[in-house]
């Protein structure tokens, strides 16, 4: 079994979109094993997106990670990570496939509705940003 993290970022929380988004993880066979709703501080935005420091949107997308309250989830399945990002579509939601969270409800390529872990590797390492061992 994979695990892969998934953030409803504050453009979605704002349009109250999250049920739909959650209906629609469920709906493809994931397994929920933690949820958090949280501000997150300009910190711990800054230390989750720290590989993306030298980007020229860095700041932009702290800022933005930072404007409202998110909701972060721990996700299980076979294949989790490949899953979950044909589900939520390309980053760009203009390049998101019909039917993908992304093209449903993102608005731009920096608010696009949701994260999703890029690897196996770091979908462990995200969880484990969120949730200890003992909440799961
Ligand atoms: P996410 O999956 O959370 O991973 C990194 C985030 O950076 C990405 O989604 C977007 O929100 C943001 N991002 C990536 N590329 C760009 C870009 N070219 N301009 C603005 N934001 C971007």
């Amino acid at each position: 079994m994979e695990r892969t993290l998934c953030i409803i970022k504050p453009d979605a929380v704002k349009k109250k979109v999250q049920g739909s988004i959650i209906q629609m993880i469920l709906d493809a066979g994931f397994k929920i094993l933690g949820m958090k709703m949280l501000h997150l501080s300009k910190k711990q935005a800054q230390k989750f997106y720290e590989v993306h420091k030298e980007r020229p949107f860095y700041n932009d997308l702290v800022d933005f990670m930072t404007s409202g309250p998110v909701v972060t989830i721990a996700l299980e399945k076979d294949n989790a990570v490949t899953d979950y990002r044909y589900l939520i579509g390309a980053t760009d939601p203009a390049e998101a496939k019909e039917g993908t969270v992304r093209k449903m409800f993102a608005n731009s390529k920096q608010e696009n509705a949701v994260h999703g872990s890029d690897s196996v590797e770091n979908g462990k390492i995200e969880v484990g940003f969120f949730f200890a061992e003992s909440e799961l």
